[in-house]
This record gives C-alpha cells, sequence and structure tokens, in this order.
C-alpha cells in the first residue's frame, strides 16, 4: 500500500507515467468512468478548501466511486479531541482511500503511519501540497510540452506557500531549471528549502524583490496569495497583501508565450483584466487538478483500465 505526502515520493519514471494517466483520461473520460465503482474516498479536511476537496470528489465520481467526508475540522469528531490517529483508522472501516488537509506539519503522515488504506496529503500546514504540484506538473507539460527548461518565476508569498515548496521539490529534478523567486524580504524562501533543496541540488536560482525585474526572461510565472490564515498578526499580513499585482501594464512585460498559473484561490494578486489575457491559464489549471487526480486515485488503489 502506498501513501504520498510529498511529491517526491514518486519517481520522475512514476510521476511521468502518472501524467501520462491524466492525459488519457482527459481525451478520454468514458474509459474511465466505472474503474472505481464500488470504491469510497473520505475527504477528511481540518482546514477550509475549495479546490482540493471538491476536485478529490469529482474525481472519485467521475470514475464511478462514491464520496464521504467533512469540510471542517469542527464538523468533525476532533472537537471532542480525537486525535488524526483514531480518526484514520476509523475511517479506514468507512472508506478505500482517503485525502487529508490539516493546519499541522505532519498530521498526514501521521495518520498514514495507523492507516490501513492509502492516504493522500491534501496539504499540511505551510509545508507540502503535492496534489497541487501534480496539477502544476500536469499544466505545465500539457500547455508548454516539457518540464525541463524553462525558467520559472515563484511570486509572493515564498516563506509559507506550501504550493512553492512542493513545487520546487518536484521541479529540481528536471534538467535546465532555472528559478527566479520573487518576494518581499519577510516572505523570502525558507531556509531549508533555498539551502537543502535548492543549493544542495546545485539548481539555478536567484532571489529578487521587484516583479517587474524578473517578468520579461520567465517561461512562466507562479503567482501566490500572502497565506493570511499563517501571519501571528494582522498588521503584518495587511502590510504585505498587495505587495504583488500582477495587471495588464505588467504582462505587457512578458514573454507572448510566458504562461500565468496560480493555484488558486486569488485575492488581489492578479487583477481580473488579466484573465482574458491567453496566457492567464489558472482557470484550465483547475480543470487538470481533476484529471490528475483520477490519475493518482487509480495509481494507489492499483486500478488498471485498458
Ligand atoms: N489550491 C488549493 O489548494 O485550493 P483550495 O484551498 O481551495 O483547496
Amino acid at each position: 500500500m502506498r501513501h504520498l505526502m510529498s511529491p517526491l515520493d514518486f519517481t520522475v519514471e512514476e510521476l511521468d507515467k502518472l501524467l501520462d494517466l491524466a492525459n488519457d483520461i482527459e481525451k478520454n473520460p468514458q474509459k474511465y468512468a466505472h474503474a472505481c465503482e464500488g470504491k469510497k474516498i473520505a475527504t477528511l479536511f481540518y482546514e477550509p478548501s475549495t479546490r482540493t476537496r471538491l476536485s478529490f470528489e469529482a474525481a472519485m465520481l467521475n470514475l464511478g466511486g462514491s464520496v464521504l467526508g467533512f469540510s471542517s475540522a469542527d464538523s468533525s469528531s476532533a472537537a471532542k479531541g480525537e486525535s488524526v490517529s483514531d480518526t484514520i483508522r476509523i475511517v479506514s472501516c468507512y472508506a478505500d482511500i482517503c485525502a487529508m488537509r490539516h493546519p499541522k506539519e505532519g498530521a498526514p503522515l501521521v495518520a498514514s503511519l495507523k492507516s490501513s488504506i492509502p492516504v493522500i496529503n491534501a496539504g499540511d500546514g505551510g509545508h507540502q501540497h503535492p496534489t497541487q504540484t501534480l496539477t502544476d506538473l500536469l499544466t505545465i507539460r500539457s500547455l508548454k510540452g516539457r518540464l525541463g527548461n524553462l525558467t520559472i518565476g515563484l511570486c509572493g508569498d515564498l516563506k509559507f506557500g506550501r504550493t512553492v515548496h512542493s513545487l520546487i521539490h518536484a521541479l529540481v529534478r528536471y534538467p535546465n531549471v532555472r528559478f527566479v523567486l520573487i518576494s518581499p524580504e519577510e516572505l523570502r524562501i525558507p531556509d531549508y528549502i533555498r539551502d537543502d533543496v535548492l543549493v544542495r541540488n546545485n539548481q539555478s536560482f536567484r532571489e529578487v524583490i521587484r516583479l517587474e525585474d524578473a517578468l520579461p526572461e520567465l517561461d512562466l510565472l507562479y503567482m501566490t496569495r500572502v497565506q493570511k490564515e499563517r501571519f501571528f498578526n494582522e498588521e503584518d499580513y495587511v502590510r504585505m497583501k498587495d505587495f504583488y499585482i500582477l495587471d495588464k501594464a505588467k504582462m505587457e512585460l512578458a514573454r507572448p508565450d510566458m504562461l500565468v498559473l496560480h493555484p488558486l484561490p486569488r485575492v488581489n494578486e492578479i487583477s481580473v483584466e488579466v484573465d482574458d489575457d491567453p496566457r492567464a491559464v489558472y482557470f484550465k489549471q483547475v480543470q487538470y487538478g481533476v484529471y490528475v487526480r483520477m490519475a493518482l486515485i487509480l495509481t494507489l488503489l492499483e486500478v488498471e483500465v485498458c
């Protein structure tokens, strides 16, 4: 039995196979419509979510399976003090696979140690968000045709943004990827990512503060929101929240084929006037999230579709 805690849980070859499967699902959805009949996914969300929870549920329903779960800690027995270890032992009796989001780093890993069903980390605190990374990789590969030979700008809250941490972990394994890390001083990438992932892998990267300075050289811009829920005080959040706003004028500095991705939700960091620009692909990215979660469920449940 396999769990998914980090994008590194899959080798590059396994990732390629998973993304190929997701592309086949996109082309032939009917072929997979009954693949998980009789199977259930439990979505255990101790933190708010729109995309991740609903896309897991849509993925399982698209595969002919069923869904159960809770969407907040308050509506589960966590409110009475139940541990994730006990909860997963219970849920293992009800479902075949589960996706867990939790505000504490490592909570899905703790659950996986007591689980008799595959556990998927659907976001743990400011740590990792591997299924967002699978979504991002599928989007990039499908729309750019490759995962190597790219200059990628990561912009916004690089300190608390778990999607950025997971994406860097995944992309350092591809050749000739150059990162431009665009953030205010207070929201720089954490040392454990800079030193243990980027420096250790001899990765080409530079840190800049002004988005305008980076835009002309990028193949891809990955925008992120400032993570309000991880700030210790409101004042710091208010000071940081509108530090970057991508608008039409800034898009003119970018290459005609630069893609704009965002894990969403968006707050103010991308002006709605950018949505109609063909380079803005963040809503397409959401659709890829369903295909790749379908592929992940099939892979972890070891369901073969001929
Ligand atoms: N991208 C993402 O994780 O969105 P949700 O918080 O809505 O799940």
